[in-house]
């Protein structure tokens, strides 16, 4: 047969065409809005949601166009398939984000009086955020000139581990926690309204996210145990972006406390680490890895 059916790979694809999700179908966005204008935050609070959404919106935009060099040197069938969804799911992550702030954001901010921006204006990126990506772009584009294990392996490491399971993951849950009665209550002292057309689309990503962040695992512990890349390599990679991550979170203090956000964040990194490095440990099956459970914090891709 053309495909390995007991690969990871093609477990992953099985699993992202059976758990498909459509970004113009999520519902609630409406009722976000409505409910967005009657909290009224005032300027500041919202130009902080404007930063945090447009943030992320802009990182799935990035990651979209970011994954390209590595599906060109990628040459088993079943890590092609399943690199065909990942790049197929950051684009409607993508469109998520726009949708909402086309449909919540700047309607919110027409109906409060406020000015009314674009999620590309560059009063939304700070100097950590913009270091993480360039460095992310530059490590996916390296994979062109040297695909050697060990640029594989510092690519994966800042697109899949840092991007987008320690980045992402931590910023879906903050905004789960914020906007919803899951999570942690640690994050706001503010009363910000059950945002439920936010969390369902983010619920979504979340889960995705699971899957991207589990190839990723898979691929850079394989380089490791099979004693290809040296550990030292992940540890140096994801010791150098840690303090962007950090600082990605950092300077939302108007209506959020990002100190449970950057400890969330250094525990996954810390678990990452172990499962990478840990002769004995294991990449979670992947019906674990897309399953959302803050509760007891087993958020996916633990
Ligand atoms: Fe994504
Ligand atoms: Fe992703």
């Amino acid at each position: 047969m053309r495909l390995d059916q007991d690969s990871f790979a093609q477990g992953y694809f099985k699993n992202a065409v059976y758990r498909h999700w459509d970004p113009y179908d999520i519902e609630g966005l409406e009722a976000d809005k409505e409910k967005m204008i009657d909290f009224a935050p005032d300027e500041e609070k919202f130009d902080e949601l404007r930063t945090a959404i447009a943030r992320f919106g802009a990182g799935e935009e990035a990651v979209t166009e970011d994954l390209m060099p590595l599906g060109l040197v990628l040459e088993d069938i079943n890590d092609q398939m399943f690199l065909s969804s990942q790049i197929y799911e950051e684009g409607k992550h993508t469109q998520f984000f726009d949708r909402y702030w086309r449909e919540v954001i700047n309607a919110t901010a027409e109906e409060l009086g406020y000015e009314v921006t674009q999620p590309t204006d560059q009063r939304y990126f700070n100097d950590h955020y913009i270091a993480l990506f360039d460095k992310t772009e530059a490590a996916m584009e390296n994979l062109l000139e040297d695909d050697s294990p060990r640029a594989r392996t510092e690519a994966y490491c800042h697109y899949h581990l840092t991007v987008e399971s320690v980045l992402a993951q931590t910023g879906y849950y903050g905004f789960t926690s914020a906007f919803s009665e899951s999570g942690t209550d640690d994050v706001t002292d503010e009363d910000y309204p059950n945002a439920e057309g936010l969390v369902n689309g983010i619920s979504k990503i979340r889960s995705d996210e699971g899957r991207h962040v589990g190839f990723g695992m898979q691929k850079v512990r394989g380089y490791v145990q099979s004693g290809e890349v040296d550990e030292d390599v992940v540890q140096e990679t994801l010791q150098d972006l840690m303090p962007h991550v950090a600082g990605t979170f950092g300077d939302l203090t108007e209506g959020l406390n990002p100190m449970p956000l950057i400890e969330y964040s250094r525990d996954k990194l810390t678990r990452r680490i172990e499962i990478i490095t840990d002769a004995e440990a294991e990449v979670p099956d992947v019906d674990e890895l897309v399953k959302l459970n803050d509760s007891d914090e087993a958020a996916a891709a633990d």
